[in-house]
């Protein structure tokens, strides 16, 4: 069967989408479905292109046994096409996303990551950027809840999920 072809989006592609991909991956390793999927990530913006994840995300994902293989990327459009699913971390890159998809009929499912969350109730995955190290947990803590239940929904084949476009 063909892999399904997952890809996350945030603005950098150096703290919440390679954490997003790092935590998806993870678990699949745990359940043997790494051949069940493929997965990538990708900016809207492309200052940090060839970077790769931001150290102190790489460190709070370590401290949880999670390894961040990513290197930045900006999204294309190609990427709407190539992916059957892409998961956005806060509103601006979902209308990013959104924008480049306008006047087309992309492959691509869109939608925010958090709306596969089971117990935390928010909208967006915050950028941790600017902010300590607190937040870099945060975003681990939202996107383990929301990788749980992305991986869930793909696998029960049955879409809970709003595709905004
Ligand atoms: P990300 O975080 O979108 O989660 O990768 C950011 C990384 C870099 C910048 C902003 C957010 N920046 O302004 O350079």
């Amino acid at each position: 069967m063909e892999p399904s072809r997952l890809l996350f989006v945030c603005l950098g592609n150096i703290c919440r989408s390679p954490a997003a991909e790092g935590v998806f991956l993870h678990h699949l390793q745990q359940r043997d479905l790494e051949q069940a999927f493929a997965v990538d990530s990708a900016g809207t913006g492309s200052w940090h292109a060839g970077q790769p994840a931001d150290a102190r995300m790489r460190a709070a994902a370590s401290g949880r046994g999670i390894h961040l293989p990513s290197r930045a990327r900006q999204i294309v459009a190609a990427d709407l096409d190539h992916f059957d699913h892409i998961l956005t971390m806060d509103d601006e890159n979902l209308a990013a996303v959104q924008a480049m998809a306008r006047g087309r009929q992309p492959r691509a499912l869109i939608r925010p990551i958090t709306q596969h969350c089971r117990s935390q109730r928010v909208r967006e995955v915050p950028d941790p950027y600017y902010g300590g190290a607190d937040g870099f947990e945060r975003v681990l803590d939202l996107l383990e809840d929301a990788c749980t239940g992305l991986l869930e929904d793909l696998l029960a084949s049955k879409p809970p999920w709003t595709t905004e476009r």
